[in-house]
């Protein structure tokens, strides 16, 4: 209802429900199989309480963050979720200029429908990130990873939790494929790597894509061989567990993000943000931990940090918010987002999450059962 603009994310959500056309909808909002996690990942938030302080002078909040060395507004950043011209024609260099002007981060999925140089040019200030997916012909992803060193990215972001793709059963359904007038924007028109996403051989398109492109026999050796054709620092998302958090820091990777890929890949793993405290426990500083999945309000975002995350990506919001408004919209659920963090730091009685350590931030949190 144009009458009632949005005043929350789920406003955005049921917008983008009511106007998407379906094949698209679908694709961007389903989760895995029977969609277990996909529920989880946003149930699990409200199994957490907040014990608020009060009497706290909070008139003045700092909701900036140091991220890998680079100044946020706020801890609040944009997850890479492929194709974003299906919601808004465009797509992700709305996007990236929305995070441009809210001063946070925008990462660039591999399978983008704008590439690494339109981003660059479209949104040249702000802090950009490259999401790696790792293809079995190396030299594509090395290729990738070089331009965007070269467009002046400033992290790159290796997915490591789709050496398979998830299975989600309205793409099959639906026999999805990347509409035609789009294309895979970081890879030649005439490639297979470009080609292949605009036809289905009879199931999802873009699982067959993934399924013929991306390496299946990854393993933490491609993480060394990422980090030895690139200078920039790398982070690991797709963390799920106390001993892959280990593992990764034994490659010097920058931060570790906690992630379930928004539930597409296995149905039946854990929350995100259940399984924060582990990793954030077995890390102990060492990295940066974030975490994605799940995200729609400012308390959302609280206790993200009151568990010990540094910073918080959001996927699917930001779809619904370029398909109400391209660049506009996309603000619009980072304002909102920003604004509801902000308040919820006031009703909790924090200023600041710079300085906080662990020990303060778990006093304002507790899980029931
Ligand atoms: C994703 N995600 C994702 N991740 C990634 O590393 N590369 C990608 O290309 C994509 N593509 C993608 C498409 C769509 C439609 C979605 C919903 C997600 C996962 C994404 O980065 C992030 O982990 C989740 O979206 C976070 O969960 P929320 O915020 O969507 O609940």
């Amino acid at each position: 209802d144009s009458n009632c603009p949005p005043v929350c994310i789920l406003d955005f959500e049921k917008y983008a429900y009511s106007t998407l056309p379906r094949n698209a909808l679908d694709y961007y909002r389903s989760g895995a199989d029977h969609q277990q996690t996909l529920l989880d990942n946003r149930a699990a938030f409200q199994r957490y309480r907040l014990r608020p302080r009060v009497l706290r002078d909070v008139r003045k909040r700092d909701l900036s963050a140091s991220i890998l060395g680079e100044r946020v507004s706020m801890p609040i950043g944009v997850a890479p979720t492929a194709m974003q011209r299906m919601a808004h024609p465009d797509g992700e260099c709305a996007n990236a200029r929305a995070a441009e002007s809210m001063e946070t981060i925008f990462t660039l999925s591999t399978i983008a429908t704008s590439s690494i140089e339109e981003v660059a040019r479209a949104a040249p200030k702000s802090i950009k990130w490259f999401q790696v997916y790792i293809y079995k012909d190396r030299s594509m992803t090395h290729d990738l990873v070089i331009r965007a060193k070269q467009a002046g990215f400033k992290a790159l972001v290796l997915t490591v939790d789709a050496p398979h793709f998830g299975r989600r059963l309205a793409d099959v359904r639906n026999k999805f494929i990347l509409p035609p007038h789009l294309r895979m924007a970081n890879f030649n028109v005439d490639s297979k790597a470009a080609k292949q996403a605009g036809v289905s051989a009879g199931g999802s398109g873009i699982s067959e894509y993934v399924m013929s492109m991306f390496d299946p026999s990854v393993t933490w050796k491609d993480l060394k061989w990422l980090s030895s054709i690139s200078s920039l620092p790398i982070i690991v998302k797709g963390i799920l567990t106390a001993e892959d958090a280990e593992e990764a820091l034994h490659y010097n990777v920058a931060a570790i993000l906690v992630s379930n890929h928004g539930a597409r890949q296995v149905d039946g793993v854990p929350a995100t943000i259940d399984v924060l405290s582990e990793v954030v426990k077995t890390v102990k500083g060492r990295c940066e931990v974030y975490l994605d999945g799940g995200i729609t309000n400012g308390t959302d975002v609280f206790k993200a940090l009151a568990l010990g995350a540094k910073m918080v990506f959001v996927g699917r919001p930001m779809i619904w918010g370029l398909a109400y408004g391209g660049e506009a919209g996309a603000r619009k659920v980072l304002q909102i987002l920003h604004d509801e963090f902000s308040s919820t730091m006031a009703l909790m009685g924090t200023d600041s999450f710079a300085l906080s350590c662990m020990l303060i931030m778990q006093i304002l949190i507790r899980k029931v059962v």
